[in-house]
């Protein structure tokens, strides 16, 4: 059995901001969400949050999820933080001892660790650093790991190792409730160390097994913007690799962010500077143009969406044209071969096969038929001040230029209005509606002239 332990109760100083540290958000997600992934991921029984401050900040922002929150009022060290949830865990189960500011450890480092929990040996999680300042060192003796010592507390020997301490540890509940029962704060910053168990389990016969990560950063730490920014960079630098492994095309994988997930199908291609936030999905063949922003939307195969589109929780069928300069708004769907084109914005709209907006316009709260076509800067006038209302065009209408439909109204099937109509009433179907003051010509009339300047 696995729990698992987030220290998460410092306040991140550095980060000179009221938000808690760990709720920063590294590519959409805070920092500690990434940790509560790995854990989810690793099979946790339980997994337990150790926070402190800004209140319930840090309880509220992870609400959602299956937690356990221990609030760690003052903080007095890292082993003091674990014995404040040590009366959560279970004693058949093994710790493994995570930080809520260490977003980017894998799944496949820290299996190794529980591994050597559950064989009765302690799991540590140690790195070479070149300079190895203000870390934990491990300190050995014939190989064995004998204790780890704190960089304030070094002597000049000791600092010269380069082995350091991660953080990371698992071992085993019953044995950690023990010795961190027996912690004392005799140290140079007055502090209750986590590390201290390991000299502890050493005396106890446990064997200290390490191991070190995969990549030196996936046990970096943020402790400031610019580590923020660092380890942001890094992620991303991560997920574009995976997607050219998939086979996916980037015109240039260090300016693409992709802030959830993203699934392509074969033979996708995306230009540069897109952003893809929460659950996007390309299928086969999709094109994307640069400067793109995609927030939860699903795109099926051979569309194209041309530059500086913005498509936000919406559903785009197979084969549409859209963009460049298009905006789709949620609640939106695009059934085949629908084209929107430049300065067009749908919102709440469900349009059907073949259908074409492609200039100027605003289609809003409006079900649209196949094969419509829609004027040059044509407005669905959807609000009424107080109410929205929804406009209904039928299959293969053909909307002028420069027409507003005043909602509620329908278009029927095969209609067509003239250029510059506002229609307020429904117009029927087959027939050309048009409302329209006549066009009169003054004949001799005169431009008026400037008067001169006294
Ligand atoms: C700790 C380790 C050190 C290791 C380093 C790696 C100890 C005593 N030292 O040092 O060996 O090389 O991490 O970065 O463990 N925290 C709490 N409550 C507390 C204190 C800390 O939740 O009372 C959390 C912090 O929010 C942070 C983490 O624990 O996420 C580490 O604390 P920090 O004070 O940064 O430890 P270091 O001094 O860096
Ligand atoms: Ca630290």
């Amino acid at each position: 059995m696995l729990e698992i332990l987030i220290l998460a109760a410092g306040k991140g100083t550095r980060m000179r901001s009221d938000l808690p540290k760990v709720l920063h958000k590294l590519a959409g997600k805070p920092l500690l969400g990434h940790v509560v992934d790995t854990a989810r991921a690793l099979g946790a029984t339980q997994t337990c949050v150790v926070y402190g401050f800004g209140g319930d900040a840090v309880p509220q922002a992870l609400a959602g999820e299956p937690l356990t929150f221990v609030l760690q009022a003052e903080q007095q060290g890292t082993g003091h933080a674990v014995q404040q949830a040590l009366p959560r865990l279970s004693d058949d189960s093994v710790t493994l001892v995570l930080y809520g500011d260490v977003p980017l450890t894998q799944v496949t480092t820290l299996q190794p660790l529980i591994a050597a929990a559950l064989a009765g040996r302690l799991g540590l999680l140690t790195v070479n650093l070149n300079p190895p300042d203000g870390y934990g060192r491990i300190v050995r003796e014939q190989g064995q790991v004998k204790r780890i010592v704190e960089h304030k507390d070094a002597t000049p020997a000791e600092r010269s190792i380069q082995e350091v301490n991660t953080g990371i540890l698992a071992a085993n509940t019953r044995q950690l409730r023990q010795w961190i029962g027996r912690l004392k704060n005799d140290n140079a910053q007055g502090e209750y160390y986590l590390t201290d168990i390991i000299a502890m389990a050493v005396e106890a016969g446990v064997m200290i097994e390490t191991h070190h990560p995969a990549h030196a950063w996936e046990v970096l730490g943020v402790n400031s913007k610019a580590q923020l920014a660092e380890l942001e960079r890094i992620h991303q630098h991560e997920v574009a690799q995976g997607l050219l492994e998939a086979g996916v095309t980037l015109l240039d994988p260090a300016r693409l962010d992709v802030r959830g997930t993203l699934r392509c199908g074969r033979d996708v291609a995306i230009d540069v500077n897109c952003v893809f936030e929460g659950s996007v999905s390309l299928g086969d063949g999709v094109q994307v143009g640069a400067n793109c922003v995609l927030r939860n939307v699903t795109v099926a195969a051979g569309t194209k969406i041309d530059a500086f589109t913005l498509i936000d929780d919406a559903v785009v069928g197979e084969a549409n044209k859209i963009g460049p300069f298009s905006r789709i708004r949620p609640g939106s769907t695009l059934a085949r071969d629908v084209h929107v084109g430049n300065f067009v914005e749908i919102k709440n709209s469900q349009i059907d096969d073949g259908s074409k907006i492609n200039h100027l316009s605003y289609v809003g709260d409006t079900t649209m038929g196949k094969n419509v076509n829609i004027g040059a800067g044509t407005i669905t006038c959807n609000y009424d001040g107080a109410n929205k209302h929804r406009t209904v065009i039928e299959d293969d209408v053909f909307v002028g230029s420069d027409t507003q439909l005043v909602a509620p109204v329908t278009v029927g099937k095969g209609a067509t209005l003239g250029a510059g109509t506002t229609l307020t009433r429904d117009a029927p179907p087959g027939e050309l509606t048009l409302s329209r003051a006549k066009q009169t010509t003054f004949s001799g009339w005169q431009r008026p002239v400037k008067t001169p300047k006294p």
